[in-house]
């Protein structure tokens, strides 16, 4: 003890200096092995699209190769929903598995078992011509379908785990960049000149093999999350391993402290279930915004402008084939744009960018609705409608693309983080599933008013969202998680509780 204020001050700079961290190898690998996930859930949204008449030829096939009938077009259309809407089955099933997968089999361990679950289901899309069963079409899309699910909850928080606080919205953002990547690269090989119309449907879906693979042998050399093997496992030599290997540091002591700390506060709060967090009071603002975070992305309406890309563009005056190479310039304007979000995420914040984006999409869905509704009158209205409507897709993904993905993961302490992030993620599906079902009735009743009912809930989020969220940007989880128990002056309590740390630990190791 009695170590003078100066020491602790010095420790303190030292800190401040070392969050300027080192990119190194490992760190690298390990992004890129966890991103492989989030192309893959994106490579398996887009993916079902483009093959649509093939697959419905393919059911009739099997009808006829099997009793000799052809299948009715109801039948097909029907089982083609069933196929495409298997996927958001399971889904919401692998969401809501995801926080307890996480905990039992850690963040790199879980999705390193889960490419199992992606294989099997690649290997029986790819299957089940041969095997003239579409019966192995809907399983293997159940299952891809489970495998996504958790990856939306396995994915992000490990990169939120291995990330240094001042990198961490950068890191996140690359899961929402795996994931429209895989959406773009789907919608590349769907095209009628490439594998869409071809005969080769089934190795379009076959296809989603390669990022488990690429996982399967990069995952095993990245480390666990230094934060699971810590505070859930209590297993602080490896930890510290694992700091080591991520942030090319000589020592960890510093973000091993800063974890203890974390724990420390956590220490009267055990694990926490998603009944716990359901039921806790503490929780309840947290909990709330994560799911009003997750429903700003899916009621945004980005959802319709995939439906009404097409159609844009052909009522613009391009034909079929080009409207479908230039609704993949939505998918191009995606990904570019969450390339630039990368580096602002650290340094303008979640907060500041999920609002504009938002207001951004606010202001264009109203220039939407009315270009839409003006263009008979006013024909050259339509070039208008494609250009707002890419400034709206701009919008989307400055922020409300994917800060809901990392913000969960931040707003929650290690105990109760894995089922937040699970019932986050399972309403993300069941969000997005409901408005993509919704939005066609939509369409057929509100016509060119369709967008009017996102402008209300863009308006009604960003309120919401203006009003409680709180910056994340540069905080420890524990600073924020205090902030949202309505803590007082949180900086200061860790501050203080840091330097019992750095004073116990220098006095253990000079007594
Ligand atoms: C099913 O296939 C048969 C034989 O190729 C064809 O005659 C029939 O029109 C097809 N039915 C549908 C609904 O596509």
């Amino acid at each position: 003890m009695g170590l003078p204020p100066g020491e602790v001050e010095k420790k303190e700079t030292d800190l401040t200096i070392r969050t300027e961290m080192k990119i190194t190898l490992r760190l690298v690998m390990s992004v890129f092995g966890a991103v492989m996930g989030s192309f893959l859930f994106g490579y398996n949204t887009g993916v079902i699209n483009a093959p649509e008449a093939r697959i419905k030829e393919f059911l009739n096939e099997t009808n006829i190769k099997r009793d000799g009938t052809p299948m009715s077009v109801d039948t097909q259309t029907n089982l083609f929903a069933i196929i495409v809407a298997s996927f958001a089955i399971g889904g919401t099933a692998g969401g809501l598995l995801a926080g307890t997968w996480a905990d039992k089999f850690g963040r790199k361990n879980g999705s390193l078992l889960n490419t199992i679950c992606g294989i099997a289901s690649a290997a029986l899309m790819f299957f089940c011509r041969m095997g003239v069963s579409y019966e192995m079409l809907i399983v293997g899309r159940l299952l891809g379908g489970i495998c996504c699910g958790l990856i939306t909850g396995l994915t992000p928080i490990y990169l939120s785990e291995i990330a240094s606080q001042n990198i961490r919205g950068a890191l996140g953002v690359l899961h929402q960049l795996g994931v429209v990547s895989g959406i773009l690269v789907s919608q590349i090989l769907g095209f009628p000149e490439v594998m869409g119309t071809s005969d080769l449907w089934n190795y379009l879906l076959g296809l989603a093999v390669v990022p488990c693979i690429l996982q399967l042998i990069i995952l095993p050399f990245c480390p666990e999350s230094p934060r699971h093997l810590l505070i859930s496992k209590q297993d602080e030599a490896n930890a510290r391993k694992a700091l080591i290997a991520l942030r090319g540091y000589s020592d960890a002591e510093e973000d091993i402290l800063e974890m203890k700390a974390e724990d420390e506060a956590q220490k009267s709060e055990a694990k926490v279930n998603i009944w716990g967090l359901l039921t806790s009071r503490n929780l309840r603002m947290a909990l709330i915004l994560s799911v009003v975070m997750h429903l700003s992305q899916q009621f945004s309406g980005i959802v319709a402008i995939f439906y009404y890309s097409s159609s844009f563009f052909q009522d613009a005056g391009l034909d079929g084939d080009t409207a479908v190479h230039a609704t993949s310039g939505v998918g191009a304007v995606m990904v570019v744009m969450t390339i630039v979000t990368i580096p602002l995420m650290d340094k303008v914040g979640r907060r500041t960018l999920h609002l504009a984006g938002l207001g951004g999409m606010f202001v264009f869905s109203i220039l939407i609705t009315l270009t839409l509704t003006l263009q008979h009158l006013v024909p050259w209205f339509k070039i208008v409608t494609i250009v707002a409507s890419l400034v709206y897709v701009l919008f989307f993904a400055l922020g409300p693309g994917s800060i809901p993905w990392l913000i969960v993961a931040e707003l929650f302490s290690q105990g109760p983080r894995s089922a937040a992030i699970s019932v986050s993620v399972l309403v993300n599906w069941v969000a997005n599933f409901g408005v993509g079902y919704a939005f066609p009735h939509m369409k057929t009743s509100l016509g060119d008013y369709s967008f009017i009912p996102f402008t209300g809930f863009l308006l009604v989020f960003f309120i919401f969202i203006y009003l409680y969220l709180p910056e994340t940007k540069n905080k420890t989880f524990e600073e924020i998680s205090s902030t949202l128990r309505g803590g007082g002056n949180i900086r200061e309590d860790k501050n203080a509780r840091r330097e019992n740390y750095l004073v116990s630990y220098k006095s253990t190791e000079n007594p």
